[in-house]
């Protein structure tokens, strides 16, 4: 193990007591969150009754005896919690049930962003990155940021790099090639059932995906596979993706901080603010978060631009985003966005 050459980041965790924050925590106090040089101080946000589970997973990551775990607090308080945030994981939040569609989770779960958003402004570090995970993803991200004035619009993303990754496994299984043949995969849209995984743009091994897989089953097999797999964890295990959810949310953050290269992933960003006239080449109003190609370098998301969306690509983005201005208008409606 390298030894920690950097001043401690502080990460703060929300819902660190429940399932995904059992798998992300002891992966970012090893690591693999922000890099082998870069140690961390972990903050664990909690509400009272998940609070003791949140303190026997603390007494665990202090038994890990990792190099560059600095320190780790756990509280009820938001306010401490964010005191000084470089990255927040916005976790906490209820998890759907089988028969529910994400966008259920609207009333149990927009209340927890406003609050969060405004600690978030008012105590965490200026730079600070924040990835919403807890849903309905994208638009959780959009009541915190829009909580938050004085935080850039972009640094308020939502985890959609579970459904990107669903999307490039199910394509290197079907072309029967590792993961890492496969690049240009984009998720559109909602972190939802009218997501649009899209290989367009995709190759496998340098070749157009397209000319290795056909329409009949993009459509028929790929999309749903991909778009209805946290229905089927659910169903099959009986709880809601945690481990493959913590897995992203590392990759997610990973990328953002150390660069992607010439590779494009998929996040949900802004449609606004920075963001705002590339979102508009792809015809996306402002305001929204949105699943979008993107790249990073210098610790910023880029939308790639310029790819063109064919008619059907272009059909799912449209009700995609319909349903992402649905949900807007409802928080709206519950009083949790202002104006
Ligand atoms: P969980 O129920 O196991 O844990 C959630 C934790 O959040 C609980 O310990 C709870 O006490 C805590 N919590 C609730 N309200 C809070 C608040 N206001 N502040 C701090 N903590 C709070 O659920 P989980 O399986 O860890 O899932 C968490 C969320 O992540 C769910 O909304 C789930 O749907 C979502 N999720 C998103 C993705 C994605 O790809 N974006 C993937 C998987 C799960
Ligand atoms: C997932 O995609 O696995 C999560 O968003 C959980 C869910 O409710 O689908």
């Amino acid at each position: 193990m390298a030894i920690p050459t950097r001043r401690p980041v502080t990460v703060t965790v929300t819902g660190a007591g429940g399932q995904i924050g059992y798998a992300l925590l002891f992966r970012i106090a090893s690591g693999q969150l922000l890099g082998p040089d870069t140690p961390v101080r972990l903050n664990l946000l909690e509400i009272p009754q998940g609070l003791r589970a949140a303190e026997g997973t603390a007494l665990e990551l202090i038994d890990g005896a990792f190099p560059l775990l600095d320190s780790v607090d756990v509280t009820d308080s938001a306010r401490t919690a964010f005191d000084g945030a470089g990255v927040a994981l916005l976790v906490g939040a209820r998890p759907r049930t089988a028969g529910m569609e994400r966008a259920d989770l609207l009333e149990a779960n927009a209340a927890i962003f406003g609050p969060q958003g405004r600690a978030i402004n008012e105590h965490a570090a200026s730079e600070v990155r924040i990835l919403v995970v807890g849903n309905p993803a994208n638009t959780n991200a959009l009541i915190a940021s829009s909580h938050a004035p004085d935080v850039p619009a972009e640094r308020f993303t939502a985890m959609t790099r579970l459904d990107h990754n669903r999307a490039v496994a199910q394509l290197a299984i079907k072309a029967e090639v590792p993961v890492t043949s496969v690049d240009g995969v984009i998720v559109w849209g909602n972190h939802s059932a009218t997501q649009y995984p899209d290989v367009s743009h995709a190759t496998v091994d340098g070749r157009p995906a397209r000319e290795i897989v056909d329409e009949r089953w993009l459509e028929e097999v790929f999309v749903p596979t991909v778009a209805r797999r946290g229905a089927e964890i659910i169903q099959v295990r009986g709880a809601s993706s945690a481990a493959s959810a913590a897995n992203a949310a590392i990759d997610h953050v990973y990328d953002w901080v150390n660069g992607t290269g010439d590779r494009f992933t998929s996040a949900g960003v802004t449609t606004g603010g920075a963001n705002a006239e590339a979102a508009a080449s792809y015809g996306l109003p402002e305001g929204l978060i949105c699943s979008l190609p993107v790249r990073s370098s210098g610790g910023e998301w880029q939308i790639v631009t310029d790819l063109e969306a064919d008619p059907v690509a272009r059909a799912h983005i449209e009700a995609s985003v319909a349903e992402l201005l649905d949900e807007r208008e409802a928080v709206r409606a519950l009083g949790h966005l202002p104006g």
